[in-house]
């Protein structure tokens, strides 16, 4: 299996090194001059989202590499709101003529609002979900979860915003 992980603090680099596989970063080849062909029987992307949305540098490693697999697969970390992040990188990903097996998201300790006061911390049941994702990917599960028209209208709005960091 090959993990391929974006991450700014090290969250995504933590739920990445939880697959026991080769782990790949996503910057380092992006900024090669590699072709960006892959083959592995399983390979996974992991990255956070910025303002609801995957990074820009994660949708450029996904517009041009290559993957020959049999289950690819994308989770990412978030902090508050995932809003529709995943089904749009869903359908993005679909113009590049593939398509995920197996998309999740994370709800991670938050690196971008700082909350004071810890009791106000949402309840985050990230080990047992972590546990459920792994037990997901190494059984090979499919599983694409529906977003909300809310969701989607959310995501789009935070485009912008998004494009702007890297
Ligand atoms: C610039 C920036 C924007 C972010 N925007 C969001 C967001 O819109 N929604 C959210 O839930 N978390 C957001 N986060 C929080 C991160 O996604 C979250 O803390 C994640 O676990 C960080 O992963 P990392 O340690 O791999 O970088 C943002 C973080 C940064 C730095």
């Amino acid at each position: 299996m090959k993990i391929f992980y974006f991450t700014r603090t090290g969250n995504s680099l933590v739920v990445a090194k939880k697959f026991n596989s080769e782990l790949i970063s996503i910057p380092l080849v992006v900024k090669g001059k590699n072709m960006l062909a892959y083959q592995d029987e399983a390979i996974g992307i992991v990255f956070l989202l910025y303002c609801l949305n995957p990074p820009k540098m994660v949708y450029e490693f996904l517009s041009r590499a290559k993957f020959q697999t049999d289950y690819l697969f994308a989770i990412a970390n978030y902090g508050n709101l995932a809003g529709a992040s995943m089904q749009e990188l869903q359908k993005t990903v679909k113009s590049y003529g593939y398509q995920f097996d197996y998309i999740n998201t994370l709800l991670r300790a938050d690196n971008f609002d700082v909350i004071k006061d810890i009791s106000l911390l949402p309840k985050k049941q990230t080990k047992k979900k972590l546990k459920q994702i792994v037990t997901d990917v190494f059984s090979c599960k499919r599983y694409i979860p529906k977003a909300t028209q809310k969701d989607i209208e959310l995501s789009k709005m935070y485009v912008p915003l998004t494009e702007q960091l890297d």
